[in-house]
């Protein structure tokens, strides 16, 4: 049985606009929720601002994760991972996709439109697509260890 159909916010930067709408349908087309919080073609919103818009909404919860587009996936993780509670990755491999759930509960995947060919890309997110965060598992601990260390740099409880 598939796992339940996702919310996924999805931005890029200018270097990844047609790279955003194919993975956008592709997401589409494997029955998961696409919400676009841009840059719409021919816009040039810097991408620290779309990783916030796009992480925001997974910390206040109306997004179960987010894709992230730039040319090398590094800004755009790099932005993500100052909102309180995010986790974002930049992950090029099958197997680093899978432990970025699985290991690190992240809710935030960042790709490279200028170092990830698209049908490799497209590979990348069915991986991501297929694995679910166990709250069970041996990772659960050390992922509410970086919840603890966020919430001490910020002042507060920190969040998982
Ligand atoms: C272009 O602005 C480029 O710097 C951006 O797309 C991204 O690769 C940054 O990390």
């Amino acid at each position: 049985m598939s796992p339940a159909p996702l919310s996924i916010a999805i931005g890029c930067d200018d270097a990844g606009t047609d790279y955003k709408a194919a993975l956008g349908a592709h997401l589409a087309a494997r029955g998961h929720k696409v919400v676009d919080v841009g840059v719409a073609p021919g816009a040039h919103t810097p991408y620290p601002d779309i990783a916030a818009a796009a992480a925001r909404g997974v910390a206040a919860g109306t997004a179960d994760r987010a894709l992230l587009i730039c040319g090398t996936g590094l800004g755009m993780a790099i932005a993500a991972n100052k909102v309180l509670g995010v986790r974002a990755v930049t992950a090029h491999d099958v197997y680093s996709v899978e432990r970025s759930i699985l290991s690190n509960n992240a809710q935030v995947l960042c790709l490279g439109a200028r170092s990830v060919g698209l049908e490799l890309a497209r590979r990348l997110l069915d991986a991501w697509l297929a694995v679910r965060f166990d709250p069970a598992s041996p990772s659960a601990a050390k992922v509410a260890r970086i919840a603890a260390l966020e919430g001490a740099l910020a002042g507060g409880s920190g969040r998982t």
